[in-house]
């Protein structure tokens, strides 16, 4: 974090403050994400005496996918905060979209995070240690058999089912961003399909039974995808089909009572998935 900046996430921060400089402060751009596959920078937003770093992804810079429409992915990023914000489950960085010193785009509040609370981990197949879950086995250069671990936490498991609901295609390792206690997610530009296109490396509640406070925060989300500011906001960011897949896929969770399976559906590991 560069001096001056805020700290913009959990307690005691003011977001209506943080969401303000975000969209309206002055946006330069300080660096590029090198190892993004994006056109995705690293920048500083300022308001007045209020400054906080973000990365900028300009839609110009979407590299077209043949499953994603082309010029979709900052507004799919958008749609994902909003949904974790309505839900409750804050696991989103703010972020709104804006124009930008390459065009319009999406802009979120970069975390710094936590480096020695990581969430995956390969370890030699066997070692597992309690409060992991082995989800995936490979074998590593040299032929020996690893497995790729991932915590078993409640934080880990609230953004699990918020994946489950957007239908996130990309939860890699990378794109998980601990931060005093809490666990973000970034990287939702690959969200929305009307299809089932979860690609994800947290399957250690696959089939899980979703648990009363799941529930609830399901049911919630499900009124405010029918009515209110949510539902507006997503009419301007998906498509008619996306938004009725979406309050569907929310309705088949409270239906089954479980988290996702994988099932034979292929592939559900996203590539690399760290
Ligand atoms: N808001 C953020 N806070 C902290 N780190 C981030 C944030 N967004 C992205 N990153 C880091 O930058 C990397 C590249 O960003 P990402 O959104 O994955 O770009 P791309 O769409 O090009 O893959 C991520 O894997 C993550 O390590
Ligand atoms: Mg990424």
């Amino acid at each position: 974090m560069t001096e001056g900046a805020a700290r913009e996430v959990g307690d005691g921060v003011d977001r209506e403050a943080t969401l303000r400089t975000l969209t309206d402060g002055t946006l330069e751009v300080t660096g590029r994400l090198v190892e993004a596959s994006n056109g995705t920078f690293f920048g500083r937003v300022t308001r007045d005496d209020h400054v906080l770093e973000c990365v900028y992804k300009p839609v110009r810079g979407e590299r077209p996918l043949w499953d994603f429409p082309d010029g979709t992915l900052a507004a799919r990023e958008r749609a994902s905060y909003l949904v974790s914000e309505a839900a409750g489950w804050h696991v989103v960085p703010p972020t709104v979209l804006r124009e930008g010193p390459f065009g319009f785009g999406m802009a979120q509040v970069w975390i710094d995070v936590d480096v020695d609370a990581p969430q995956v981990a390969v370890v030699p197949a066997g070692q597992a240690p309690d409060g992991w879950f082995a989800v995936v086995e490979a074998v590593d250069v040299e032929d020996r058999p690893v497995v790729l671990l991932h915590r078993d936490s409640p934080e880990l498991r609230a953004l699990a089912l918020f994946d489950a609901v957007v239908n996130n295609a990309d939860r890699k390792g990378g794109h998980l961003l601990p931060t005093g206690g809490a666990v973000l997610g970034c990287d939702h530009g690959l969200t929305f399909h009307e299809e089932v296109k979860l690609r994800t490396v947290l399957w250690g509640w696959a089939d899980a039974a979703l648990e009363p406070g799941e529930r609830r925060t399901l049911e919630r989300l499900q009124g405010r995808l029918a009515a209110g500011p949510l539902h507006d906001a997503l009419a301007e960011l998906l498509t008619r089909r996306e938004r009725a897949a979406l309050s569907e896929r929310v309705a088949e969770l409270l239906v089954s009572g479980r988290m996702p399976d994988p099932g034979d559906r292929w592939p559900t590991i996203p590539w690399p998935p760290l």
